[in-house]
């Protein structure tokens, strides 16, 4: 049966702090731990909320997180600044293998889905941005479940979305938390190892591959 590939979104094809670039203006120095604080918090709370069973979609949590970066670092940024800085969150930049990585695995008739918190909406603006809208098969979001991964019921829902079986479906991503949700519910995992020094989590689920650059993934699955 072929690969089916789901596709983490923030982190992993697009990069959440490179928002820094827009936060300059606003924080100076300080854009990248600010984007730092920004991107933890968002985490965080999806997390919180997955487990409170308060959900609000992601755009939200993300909203709320912008709010705390503010708080947190003395930052008086204005609602319309914050408007803007959450309309550049929807028009980040892909790292620069994902698009050759996702031609040649589509070339190989790879399936390939977004699978990510991020409301549909908001990852269609990402994909449409970066020129990758074509190369995806489908958006599957946590929105339509109303929680966030790692809750095994997203990963459960993809599978029911596209058909396909744990066996043959591989998620691809930068996040620890996510390859070990996935590898918790019987998937093959890749991590994208994208920061050299980032550490993975030391649990009881190790992913079937490592690598730094999306163009490793046609010959680890056996595709040249
Ligand atoms: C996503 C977050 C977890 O895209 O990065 O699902």
């Amino acid at each position: 049966m072929p690969a089916t590939l789901a596709l983490d979104i923030y982190g992993t094809l697009i990069d959440p702090l490179a928002v820094k670039t827009a936060l300059v203006a606003h924080v100076g120095d300080e854009a990248g731990a600010f984007a730092e604080t920004w991107r933890s918090k968002q985490l965080e709370y999806s997390f919180r909320r997955g487990l409170m069973g308060a959900y609000r979609n992601f755009t939200q949590v993300t909203r709320a997180a912008l709010d705390f970066a503010c708080e947190a670092h003395g930052a008086s940024i204005e609602d319309n600044a914050r408007i803007t800085l959450m309309n550049h969150y929807r028009t980040l930049d892909a790292f620069p293998d994902v698009a050759p990585a996702l031609t040649a695995l589509q070339q190989k008739g790879v399936a390939l889905h977004a699978f990510s918190n991020g409301v549909a909406d908001d990852i269609t603006a990402l994909l449409e941005h970066a020129g990758l809208d074509d190369r995806v098969s489908s958006i599957v979001s946590a929105d339509e479940v109303q929680t966030f991964k790692p809750d095994p019921r997203f990963y459960a829902h993809f599978l029911q979305r596209t058909g396909a079986t744990a066996a043959t479906t591989w998620l691809v991503s930068s996040n620890p938390f996510d390859v070990i949700g996935a590898a918790a519910c019987g998937w093959n995992t890749v991590w994208v190892k994208r920061d050299p020094n980032a550490v993975f989590d030391p649990w009881e689920y190790v992913p079937e591959a490592i690598i730094s650059n999306l163009m490793e993934l046609p010959s680890l699955l056996a595709l040249s």
